[in-house]
């Protein structure tokens, strides 16, 4: 990250006053917990603790273990049932319509810690609030000797407000493979989500192997020649690891093949596919193609119908997202096989999205015998599909409102809270990201409800939940990463971390928990802790700009500074230049005889995170 060095200001003046600063809670839970109580007391967790899990409960068990013994030390053993005794942790699943499918009950006691919830779900989101309770060197990947592992005295039931909560990574554009894909469902189960959808073709890049079709992936996964060529793809095996990880973590990996649109990276490999059946190049830059999948062939739909076939196979989700998105119909219009059909069908001239409708049926027959249901991006309502589908708004909440009232459910993308590769801010230095839209502040990511306005309580349970989408039609390609040497880098990695945290927080919270418990100054505070989180995780991630009040007018001004990292410091200027590491540390309030003097950024507690400069001149403190 690059600090732009502009404007300098003169030396005005300086003074500390006095210390001030914000304490988090010493419970700090994201996403916040529907009802918790706070008791006297702790647990201390130390060499002598076990976790108790019947047998159906092994997996979890084991995880927990796992991720406990490695920050602590500690054995951690897991005893089933019957050697319970002691101060263990103990896991039980038992019936409770209150709880839901994905809730659970976790009581901390000075004696005990019990966790109970119907479902694995529930027990594996009861284990990630113990977590959370701990002291956050709970995420490190080493043993922290220096560290008292006492828990708060606790009792909290929680359940999520929305069953989908989701992220959507396009591994299409950028190639983020196998090895990352785990990590970021590492970062979603720490937020309790539970959908990845992975956009896994468009005209950029064909990403899974299909056995039936190998050209997909030898010539649709790359792109360029030589030392340019880039590119890569899941093999079967690479998915079925994936989508068992992932399951272990209550995350449903939604597969998303785009039709009829963003299908370029096929037709290169099958130009067949195509209405012209003209040969094509995989493109080098951001593409968006006017060649679409040929309806009126049957040739497609052998293709689509055996593509899906394995997909279906591979991945074991409810909804198979069919994409649906930005389709121009210029070769449709032009083409005679498609002509023919729409004639067929009775589709007038210039009613082009009618025959993507009567693609969109045909495909939710497909699923629908094969025990699926599909998704689409918000465009197939208008094409035509039946109640059965599932939309995805990106668009206008109003789409929203139409599907849920015809009985679709509808998950809520919107470009204006939940386009994740929109910058967070306009300061100097902040990481280019979508351009096409506003930036999308922690605020706005946090300050929203899924639930459009104009639907009844029967009508609003269609409300599904929400996505966060990271695209990378920008990645790698002009203009953002141009500069940037391309084979053997982890760049880009990092960067869809940057753009997911802390907005995917953010997220968390709206679809967990409900809006008449959601304070964004609350909020805040509990973030505070979380980025420690994500530092002992070792995740990139946006570290908050601190908050600024100036007090005036007058001569001086009075500053004073939140710091919103817990363990991390502000360091200040007043003389002009660009504050670092090295500046001084706020302590208390300081004085400035001209408001603008004032420059702080906030190092995390690694020091090596570090925020964008405030300025009061920049117009905005995030
Ligand atoms: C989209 O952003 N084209 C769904
Ligand atoms: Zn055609």
């Amino acid at each position: 990250m690059c600090i732009k060095k502009s404007g300098l200001l003169p030396i005005i003046a300086a003074c500390l006053v006095c210390v001030t600063g914000v304490h988090a809670s010493p419970v700090s839970v994201i996403p916040k917990p529907v009802k918790m109580q706070v008791n006297e007391g702790s647990f201390a967790f130390d060499a002598g603790t076990a976790v108790v899990s019947p047998s159906t409960l092994m997996s979890q068990a084991h995880l927990l273990s796992t991720q406990l013994a490695r920050a602590t030390g500690f054995g951690v053993p897991v005893k089933d049932a019957i050697e319970a005794g002691g101060r263990t942790i103990q896991l039980h699943l038992e019936e409770s319509q209150r709880l839901g499918k994905e809730g659970y009950h976790l009581q901390v006691t000075p004696e005990q810690i019990s966790i109970r919830a119907q479902t694995q779900a529930g027990i594996f989101y009861g284990c990630q609030t113990l977590k959370q309770l701990c002291d956050p060197g709970i995420y490190a990947s080493q043993p922290l000797a220096d560290r008292q592992w006492l828990i708060p005295c606790v009792d909290i039931t929680d359940y999520p407000a929305y069953p989908w909560r989701g992220m959507m990574l396009d591994v299409s554009r950028y190639f983020l493979d196998k090895e990352f894909v785990l990590r970021y469902l590492d970062i979603m189960a720490l937020h309790k989500l539970n959908v990845l959808q992975l956009h896994l073709n468009d005209d950029c890049g064909w990403r899974v192997e299909i056995k039936a079709y190998p050209e997909l992936t030898t010539q649709g996964a790359f792109r360029g020649k030589g030392a340019e060529r880039v590119g890569g793809f899941y093999s079967q095996e690479d998915v079925r690891e994936m989508v068992r990880y992932a399951a272990q973590r209550n995350i449903t990996i939604v597969p998303e093949l785009e039709l009829p649109a963003h299908a370029l990276a096929a037709l290169v490999a099958y130009p067949y596919l195509g209405c012209t059946g003209k040969a094509h190049e995989m493109p080098t830059k951001h593409f968006i193609s006017k060649d679409l999948y040929c309806p009126g062939k049957d040739t497609t739909w052998t293709f689509l119908e055996g593509v899906f076939q394995e997909i279906i196979t591979l991945f074991p989700s409810e909804y198979i997202h069919i994409g649906g998105d930005e389709a121009s119909y210029d070769r449709w219009k032009e083409c005679p096989d498609c002509l023919a059909k729409m004639k067929a069908l009775g589709i007038e001239p210039g009613h082009e999205y009618e025959l993507q409708g009567w693609m969109n049926l045909r495909m939710e027959k497909f699923m629908l015998a094969h025990h699926r249901r599909i998704i689409g991006w918000d465009e197939i309502l208008k094409c035509g599909v039946t109640p059965q589908a599932a939309i995805m708004t990106w668009h206008r909440p109003e789409t929203s409102v139409q599907g849920a009232k015809r009985g679709n459910g509808v998950v809520m993308a919107l470009t204006g809270h939940c386009y994740f590769d929109t910058p967070e801010s306009k300061l100097p230095g902040e990481l280019p990201g979508a351009g096409w839209l506003a930036p999308i502040t922690l605020e706005k990511a946090y300050d929203w409800e899924p639930r459009p306005e104009g639907l009844s309580d029967i009508e609003a349970r269609n409300i599904l939940g929400a996505q966060g989408c990271v695209w990378t039609d920008m990645f790698l390609h002009q203009p953002w990463l141009a500069d940037v040497p391309v084979l053997g880098e982890r760049r880009s990695e990092l960067y869809v971390e940057y753009f997911s945290l802390p907005r995917m927080a953010a997220l968390a919270e709206v679809v967990w928990t409900p809006r008449g418990q959601r304070h964004w100054e609350d909020f805040q505070l509990r973030m505070r802790r979380q980025y420690t989180r994500y530092t002992n995780s070792q995740f990139n991630f946006r570290v908050p700009v601190p908050k600024v009040m100036v007090r005036g007018p007058g001569s001086p001004w009075v500053v004073t500074v939140e710091n919103p990292v817990e363990g991390g410091q502000v360091h200040y200027t007043v003389d002009g230049t660009f504050p670092t590491v090295y500046s001084p540390t706020y302590q208390g309030p300081v004085t400035v005889e001209a408001r603008d003097a004032f420059r702080a950024m906030t190092a995390a507690a690694d020091g090596k995170h570090r925020s964008l400069v405030y300025e009061s001149t920049s117009g905005s403190t995030r």
